[in-house]
Protein backbone atom coordinates (compact mmCIF):
# COMPACT_ATOMS: atom_id res chain seq x y z
CA UNK A 1 0.00 0.00 0.00
CA UNK A 2 1.17 3.33 -1.12
CA UNK A 3 -0.19 6.45 0.99
CA UNK A 4 0.17 9.47 -1.40
CA UNK A 5 0.22 13.15 -0.57
CA UNK A 6 -1.06 15.80 -2.54
CA UNK A 7 -0.20 19.74 -1.50
CA UNK A 8 1.14 21.27 -4.65
CA UNK A 9 -1.99 24.46 -4.54
CA UNK A 10 -5.13 24.95 -2.99
CA UNK A 11 -6.02 21.16 -2.10
CA UNK A 12 -4.73 18.92 0.21
CA UNK A 13 -5.01 15.36 -0.43
CA UNK A 14 -4.09 12.26 0.57
CA UNK A 15 -4.78 8.48 -0.16
CA UNK A 16 -3.95 4.99 0.08
CA UNK A 17 -3.41 3.05 -2.58
CA UNK A 18 -3.05 -0.63 -3.38
CA UNK A 19 0.36 -1.60 -5.07
CA UNK A 20 -1.51 -2.78 -8.29
CA UNK A 21 -3.08 0.50 -8.45
CA UNK A 22 -6.46 0.17 -6.74
CA UNK A 23 -7.89 2.90 -4.77
CA UNK A 24 -8.36 2.11 -0.83
CA UNK A 25 -8.82 5.68 0.51
CA UNK A 26 -9.31 9.20 -0.33
CA UNK A 27 -9.51 12.32 1.53
CA UNK A 28 -9.55 15.70 0.34
CA UNK A 29 -9.60 19.01 2.01
CA UNK A 30 -9.92 22.26 -0.34
CA UNK A 31 -9.27 25.67 0.52
CA UNK A 32 -11.45 27.08 -2.13
CA UNK A 33 -13.53 28.64 0.40
CA UNK A 34 -10.34 30.48 2.08
CA UNK A 35 -8.75 31.89 -1.12
CA UNK A 36 -12.41 32.93 -2.56
CA UNK A 37 -12.37 36.29 -0.68
CA UNK A 38 -8.61 37.24 -2.88
CA UNK A 39 -10.00 36.45 -5.92
CA UNK A 40 -7.09 33.62 -6.06
CA UNK A 41 -4.62 31.54 -4.32
CA UNK A 42 -2.99 33.22 -1.76
CA UNK A 43 0.42 31.25 -1.75
CA UNK A 44 1.44 31.38 1.77
CA UNK A 45 -2.15 31.01 3.22
CA UNK A 46 -1.43 27.50 0.72
CA UNK A 47 1.06 26.45 2.73
CA UNK A 48 0.18 27.33 6.68
CA UNK A 49 -3.43 25.44 5.84
CA UNK A 50 -1.59 22.36 4.15
CA UNK A 51 0.36 22.20 7.64
CA UNK A 52 -3.00 21.98 9.29
CA UNK A 53 -4.78 19.70 7.68
CA UNK A 54 -2.27 17.40 5.96
CA UNK A 55 -2.16 14.69 9.37
CA UNK A 56 -5.98 14.74 10.24
CA UNK A 57 -6.44 13.49 6.16
CA UNK A 58 -3.99 10.87 7.21
CA UNK A 59 -5.26 9.63 10.10
CA UNK A 60 -8.63 9.73 8.10
CA UNK A 61 -7.78 7.85 5.17
CA UNK A 62 -6.06 5.08 7.43
CA UNK A 63 -9.23 4.70 9.54
CA UNK A 64 -11.70 4.46 6.69
CA UNK A 65 -9.38 1.82 5.39
CA UNK A 66 -8.93 0.46 8.93
CA UNK A 67 -5.10 0.18 8.08
CA UNK A 68 -2.37 0.92 10.30
CA UNK A 69 0.47 3.64 9.49
CA UNK A 70 3.25 0.67 9.79
CA UNK A 71 1.30 -1.43 7.16
CA UNK A 72 1.41 1.60 4.22
CA UNK A 73 4.78 -0.02 2.18
CA UNK A 74 5.50 3.49 1.20
CA UNK A 75 5.08 7.23 0.94
CA UNK A 76 4.48 9.08 -2.34
CA UNK A 77 4.60 12.68 -2.45
CA UNK A 78 4.08 15.93 -4.71
CA UNK A 79 7.63 17.38 -5.35
CA UNK A 80 6.64 19.73 -8.34
CA UNK A 81 5.85 21.18 -9.81
CA UNK A 82 3.60 24.13 -7.92
CA UNK A 83 3.80 26.48 -5.06
CA UNK A 84 6.86 26.33 -3.54
CA UNK A 85 5.93 26.44 0.13
CA UNK A 86 2.61 24.29 -0.51
CA UNK A 87 4.84 21.62 -1.86
CA UNK A 88 7.52 21.84 0.62
CA UNK A 89 4.71 20.97 3.51
CA UNK A 90 3.70 17.47 1.62
CA UNK A 91 7.48 16.80 1.07
CA UNK A 92 8.05 17.51 4.95
CA UNK A 93 5.24 15.66 6.05
CA UNK A 94 6.03 12.42 3.89
CA UNK A 95 9.82 12.46 4.92
CA UNK A 96 8.79 12.55 8.60
CA UNK A 97 6.39 10.01 8.52
CA UNK A 98 8.67 7.83 6.31
CA UNK A 99 11.71 8.21 8.37
CA UNK A 100 9.37 7.47 11.85
CA UNK A 101 7.98 4.64 10.35
CA UNK A 102 11.18 3.71 8.16
CA UNK A 103 9.31 3.78 4.55
CA UNK A 104 10.78 4.48 1.12
CA UNK A 105 9.66 7.89 -0.04
CA UNK A 106 9.52 8.98 -3.28
CA UNK A 107 8.93 12.58 -5.17
CA UNK A 108 6.25 12.55 -7.59
CA UNK A 109 5.30 14.83 -10.34
CA UNK A 110 2.22 16.50 -10.52
CA UNK A 111 1.31 15.93 -13.81
CA UNK A 112 2.39 12.56 -14.12
CA UNK A 113 0.04 11.96 -11.09
CA UNK A 114 -2.93 13.42 -13.28
CA UNK A 115 -1.88 11.64 -16.17
CA UNK A 116 -2.43 8.44 -14.97
CA UNK A 117 -5.36 9.14 -12.90
CA UNK A 118 -7.51 7.46 -15.79
CA UNK A 119 -5.89 4.39 -14.76
CA UNK A 120 -7.93 4.77 -10.66
CA UNK A 121 -11.31 4.44 -12.91
CA UNK A 122 -13.27 0.75 -13.35
CA UNK A 123 -12.13 1.08 -16.92
CA UNK A 124 -8.58 1.74 -17.56
CA UNK A 125 -7.14 2.84 -20.83
CA UNK A 126 -4.42 0.75 -22.68
CA UNK A 127 -1.13 1.44 -23.15
CA UNK A 128 0.19 3.51 -25.46
CA UNK A 129 -2.29 6.63 -25.53
CA UNK A 130 -2.69 10.13 -26.40
CA UNK A 131 -2.95 12.67 -23.21
CA UNK A 132 -4.80 15.91 -23.17
CA UNK A 133 -4.04 17.43 -19.95
CA UNK A 134 -5.76 20.67 -18.89
CA UNK A 135 -5.60 21.73 -15.92
CA UNK A 136 -5.08 25.14 -14.46
CA UNK A 137 -1.72 25.76 -15.05
CA UNK A 138 -0.88 23.28 -18.12
CA UNK A 139 -2.38 22.33 -21.67
CA UNK A 140 -0.52 19.73 -23.13
CA UNK A 141 -0.90 16.92 -25.35
CA UNK A 142 1.35 14.08 -24.92
CA UNK A 143 1.74 10.14 -26.94
CA UNK A 144 1.76 7.87 -23.59
CA UNK A 145 4.10 4.86 -24.51
CA UNK A 146 4.21 3.82 -21.08
CA UNK A 147 4.65 5.31 -17.58
CA UNK A 148 7.38 8.02 -18.01
CA UNK A 149 7.33 7.60 -21.66
CA UNK A 150 5.60 10.90 -22.71
CA UNK A 151 6.59 12.57 -26.08
CA UNK A 152 5.19 15.88 -25.69
CA UNK A 153 2.64 17.13 -29.28
CA UNK A 154 1.88 20.53 -28.50
CA UNK A 155 0.77 22.42 -25.44
CA UNK A 156 0.28 26.21 -24.62
CA UNK A 157 2.23 29.01 -25.68
CA UNK A 158 1.02 31.29 -22.90
CA UNK A 159 -2.35 30.81 -20.70
CA UNK A 160 -3.63 27.03 -19.76
CA UNK A 161 -7.02 26.39 -20.50
CA UNK A 162 -8.09 26.28 -16.91
CA UNK A 163 -6.51 29.65 -16.66
CA UNK A 164 -8.80 31.06 -19.56
CA UNK A 165 -11.60 29.59 -17.98
CA UNK A 166 -10.51 31.42 -14.82
CA UNK A 167 -9.45 34.62 -15.92
CA UNK A 168 -12.70 34.74 -17.76
CA UNK A 169 -14.66 33.83 -14.94
CA UNK A 170 -12.99 36.45 -13.22
CA UNK A 171 -14.01 39.10 -16.09
CA UNK A 172 -17.60 38.03 -15.88
CA UNK A 173 -17.90 38.49 -11.93
CA UNK A 174 -17.94 34.77 -11.14
CA UNK A 175 -15.51 34.63 -8.94
CA UNK A 176 -13.14 31.94 -7.78
CA UNK A 177 -12.48 28.81 -8.94
CA UNK A 178 -13.67 30.34 -12.52
CA UNK A 179 -14.00 26.87 -14.02
CA UNK A 180 -16.97 25.22 -12.48
CA UNK A 181 -18.71 28.97 -11.89
CA UNK A 182 -18.35 29.52 -15.70
CA UNK A 183 -19.43 26.67 -16.84
CA UNK A 184 -22.72 26.53 -14.31
CA UNK A 185 -23.68 30.26 -15.41
CA UNK A 186 -22.69 28.58 -19.03
CA UNK A 187 -25.95 26.28 -18.83
CA UNK A 188 -28.28 28.56 -19.41
CA UNK A 189 -26.23 30.75 -22.04
CA UNK A 190 -26.33 30.92 -25.95
CA UNK A 191 -23.00 29.43 -26.58
CA UNK A 192 -23.21 30.95 -30.14
CA UNK A 193 -24.17 34.44 -29.20
CA UNK A 194 -20.69 35.86 -29.09
CA UNK A 195 -17.90 34.64 -31.96
CA UNK A 196 -14.68 34.36 -29.66
CA UNK A 197 -11.80 33.18 -31.22
CA UNK A 198 -10.62 30.18 -31.58
CA UNK A 199 -7.06 30.43 -31.21
CA UNK A 200 -4.19 28.42 -33.34
CA UNK A 201 -7.32 26.54 -35.35
CA UNK A 202 -6.10 28.03 -38.31
CA UNK A 203 -2.40 26.18 -37.78
CA UNK A 204 -4.15 23.46 -36.93
CA UNK A 205 -6.16 23.34 -40.40
CA UNK A 206 -2.64 24.31 -42.42
CA UNK A 207 0.18 22.87 -40.95
CA UNK A 208 -1.04 20.72 -38.10
CA UNK A 209 0.29 22.46 -35.11
CA UNK A 210 -1.29 21.14 -32.08
CA UNK A 211 -0.15 23.89 -29.87
CA UNK A 212 -2.27 26.46 -27.95
CA UNK A 213 -2.89 29.89 -27.04
CA UNK A 214 -5.85 31.15 -24.55
CA UNK A 215 -4.13 34.56 -24.23
CA UNK A 216 -6.25 36.53 -26.58
CA UNK A 217 -9.59 34.65 -25.26
CA UNK A 218 -9.78 37.06 -22.52
CA UNK A 219 -8.99 40.61 -24.26
CA UNK A 220 -12.16 39.32 -26.32
CA UNK A 221 -13.71 38.21 -23.54
CA UNK A 222 -13.15 41.55 -21.93
CA UNK A 223 -14.07 43.86 -24.78
CA UNK A 224 -17.08 41.51 -24.79
CA UNK A 225 -17.74 42.62 -21.34
CA UNK A 226 -17.09 46.38 -21.88
CA UNK A 227 -19.56 46.31 -24.68
CA UNK A 228 -22.34 45.10 -22.89
CA UNK A 229 -21.30 47.17 -20.16
CA UNK A 230 -22.18 44.99 -17.20
CA UNK A 231 -21.25 46.69 -13.93
CA UNK A 232 -18.07 44.34 -12.68
CA UNK A 233 -17.29 43.80 -9.26
CA UNK A 234 -13.97 45.59 -8.33
CA UNK A 235 -11.58 42.36 -8.76
CA UNK A 236 -8.93 43.96 -6.61
CA UNK A 237 -11.34 44.21 -3.65
CA UNK A 238 -10.49 41.94 -1.07
CA UNK A 239 -13.03 40.89 1.26
CA UNK A 240 -16.44 39.34 0.77
CA UNK A 241 -17.98 40.18 -2.62
CA UNK A 242 -21.35 39.70 -3.77
CA UNK A 243 -22.79 40.92 -7.40
CA UNK A 244 -26.40 41.13 -7.72
CA UNK A 245 -27.41 41.11 -11.33
CA UNK A 246 -30.47 42.20 -12.65
CA UNK A 247 -32.16 39.78 -14.85
CA UNK A 248 -31.32 40.80 -18.34
CA UNK A 249 -27.47 41.33 -16.89
CA UNK A 250 -27.47 37.71 -16.08
CA UNK A 251 -28.55 36.19 -19.38
CA UNK A 252 -25.81 38.76 -20.92
CA UNK A 253 -23.61 37.01 -18.70
CA UNK A 254 -24.67 33.27 -19.51
CA UNK A 255 -24.28 34.12 -22.89
CA UNK A 256 -20.56 35.51 -22.71
CA UNK A 257 -19.82 32.24 -20.31
CA UNK A 258 -21.58 29.61 -22.96
CA UNK A 259 -19.53 31.22 -25.78
CA UNK A 260 -15.94 31.36 -24.02
CA UNK A 261 -17.04 28.00 -22.82
CA UNK A 262 -17.72 26.65 -26.19
CA UNK A 263 -14.29 28.81 -27.78
CA UNK A 264 -11.79 27.01 -25.32
CA UNK A 265 -13.99 23.53 -25.89
CA UNK A 266 -13.65 23.63 -29.56
CA UNK A 267 -10.06 24.11 -29.73
CA UNK A 268 -9.33 21.29 -27.10
CA UNK A 269 -11.17 18.65 -28.84
CA UNK A 270 -9.66 19.57 -32.82
CA UNK A 271 -6.48 19.27 -31.12
CA UNK A 272 -6.90 16.21 -28.98
CA UNK A 273 -8.44 14.74 -32.12
CA UNK A 274 -5.67 15.95 -34.09
CA UNK A 275 -3.25 14.49 -32.25
CA UNK A 276 -4.78 11.05 -32.21
CA UNK A 277 -4.60 10.86 -35.96
CA UNK A 278 -1.05 12.02 -35.65
CA UNK A 279 0.23 9.76 -33.40
CA UNK A 280 -2.22 6.81 -34.87
CA UNK A 281 -3.52 5.94 -32.11
CA UNK A 282 -7.59 5.43 -30.74
CA UNK A 283 -6.91 6.10 -26.83
CA UNK A 284 -7.31 9.33 -25.65
CA UNK A 285 -7.04 9.96 -22.08
CA UNK A 286 -7.96 13.37 -20.42
CA UNK A 287 -7.10 14.50 -17.13
CA UNK A 288 -6.59 17.57 -15.11
CA UNK A 289 -9.26 20.17 -13.71
CA UNK A 290 -10.93 21.23 -17.32
CA UNK A 291 -11.34 17.37 -17.58
CA UNK A 292 -14.26 17.72 -15.27
CA UNK A 293 -16.07 20.28 -18.15
CA UNK A 294 -19.31 18.60 -18.55
CA UNK A 295 -18.90 20.70 -22.67
CA UNK A 296 -15.78 19.60 -22.95
CA UNK A 297 -16.58 15.77 -22.08
CA UNK A 298 -19.56 15.62 -23.76
CA UNK A 299 -18.08 17.14 -27.09
CA UNK A 300 -14.93 14.89 -26.92
CA UNK A 301 -17.22 11.64 -26.59
CA UNK A 302 -18.97 12.62 -29.57
CA UNK A 303 -16.19 13.84 -31.98
CA UNK A 304 -13.83 10.57 -30.81
CA UNK A 305 -16.46 8.00 -31.03
CA UNK A 306 -17.18 9.32 -34.39
CA UNK A 307 -13.58 8.34 -35.58
CA UNK A 308 -13.02 5.17 -33.55
CA UNK A 309 -10.93 6.68 -31.03
CA UNK A 310 -12.19 5.26 -26.76
CA UNK A 311 -11.80 8.22 -24.57
CA UNK A 312 -10.98 7.33 -21.33
CA UNK A 313 -11.42 9.96 -17.67
CA UNK A 314 -11.04 10.09 -14.27
CA UNK A 315 -13.37 9.40 -11.86
CA UNK A 316 -14.92 12.83 -11.59
CA UNK A 317 -13.75 13.75 -7.99
CA UNK A 318 -10.01 12.62 -9.31
CA UNK A 319 -10.24 15.39 -12.05
CA UNK A 320 -8.93 18.10 -10.17
CA UNK A 321 -5.98 17.90 -7.32
CA UNK A 322 -6.17 14.63 -5.12
CA UNK A 323 -3.76 12.23 -2.89
CA UNK A 324 -4.87 9.20 -5.15
CA UNK A 325 -3.24 10.15 -8.37
CA UNK A 326 0.05 11.07 -6.23
CA UNK A 327 -0.11 7.55 -4.45
CA UNK A 328 -0.87 5.98 -8.12
CA UNK A 329 1.97 7.63 -9.58
CA UNK A 330 4.12 6.98 -6.71
CA UNK A 331 3.11 2.72 -6.79
CA UNK A 332 4.79 2.65 -10.37
CA UNK A 333 8.39 4.71 -9.16
CA UNK A 334 8.88 3.99 -5.43
CA UNK A 335 10.63 0.46 -6.19
CA UNK A 336 12.81 2.35 -8.51
CA UNK A 337 13.42 5.45 -6.78
CA UNK A 338 12.16 5.07 -3.63
CA UNK A 339 14.68 6.02 -0.95
CA UNK A 340 15.04 5.79 2.98
CA UNK A 341 17.11 9.38 2.23
CA UNK A 342 14.89 11.61 3.91
CA UNK A 343 16.26 14.93 2.91
CA UNK A 344 13.65 16.49 0.66
CA UNK A 345 14.01 19.15 -1.84
CA UNK A 346 11.18 20.25 -3.99
CA UNK A 347 10.92 21.46 -7.82
CA UNK A 348 8.25 24.12 -7.77
CA UNK A 349 9.33 24.43 -12.26
CA UNK A 350 9.89 20.60 -13.39
CA UNK A 351 9.10 19.72 -17.06
CA UNK A 352 7.68 16.95 -17.44
CA UNK A 353 10.20 15.44 -19.77
CA UNK A 354 12.85 15.18 -17.38
CA UNK A 355 11.40 11.97 -15.83
CA UNK A 356 12.58 8.62 -16.26
CA UNK A 357 10.71 6.01 -17.90
CA UNK A 358 9.86 3.14 -15.77
CA UNK A 359 11.44 -0.09 -17.57
CA UNK A 360 9.44 -2.82 -15.74
CA UNK A 361 5.67 -3.20 -16.60
CA UNK A 362 3.63 -2.30 -14.13
O1 LIG B 1 -5.88 20.04 -12.10
P1 LIG B 1 -6.36 21.14 -11.25
O2 LIG B 1 -7.28 20.81 -10.10
O3 LIG B 1 -5.19 21.96 -10.64
C1 LIG B 1 -4.02 22.23 -11.32
O4 LIG B 1 -3.12 21.36 -11.31
O5 LIG B 1 -3.98 23.33 -11.92
O6 LIG B 1 -7.09 22.16 -12.25
C2 LIG B 1 -7.67 23.32 -11.80
C3 LIG B 1 -8.27 24.03 -12.99
C4 LIG B 1 -8.79 25.43 -12.66
O7 LIG B 1 -8.35 26.32 -13.64
C5 LIG B 1 -10.30 25.24 -12.69
O8 LIG B 1 -10.99 26.43 -13.01
C6 LIG B 1 -10.46 24.19 -13.75
O9 LIG B 1 -9.39 23.29 -13.51
N1 LIG B 1 -11.73 23.49 -13.66
C7 LIG B 1 -12.69 23.56 -14.59
C8 LIG B 1 -13.79 22.79 -14.13
N2 LIG B 1 -13.44 22.27 -12.90
C9 LIG B 1 -12.18 22.70 -12.64
N3 LIG B 1 -12.72 24.21 -15.77
C10 LIG B 1 -13.83 24.10 -16.51
N4 LIG B 1 -14.92 23.40 -16.13
C11 LIG B 1 -14.95 22.72 -14.96
N5 LIG B 1 -16.02 22.02 -14.60
ZN1 LIG C 1 -3.41 19.65 -10.77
Amino acid sequence: MILGIESSCDETGVALVSRKGALISHALYSQVAMHADYGGVVPELASRDHIKRWIALTEAVCSQASVRLHEIDGIAYTQGPGLAGALLVGAAGAAALGCALNKPIVGVHHLEGHLLSPLLAPEKPPFPFVALLVSGGHTQLMAVKAVGDYALLGETLDDAAGEAFDKSAKLLGLGYPGGPALSAAAREGDAKAHAFPRPMMKELKRDGDLNFSFSGLKTAVSLAVKRAQIAMPNANTCGAKEVFFEQSSAKIIADLAASTEAAIVEVLVAKAIAACTRAKLRTLVVAGGVGANRVLRAQLTHEAAARGIAVFYPPLELCTDNGAMIALAGSFRLESEGVRDYRFNVKPRWPLGELKPVLVAP
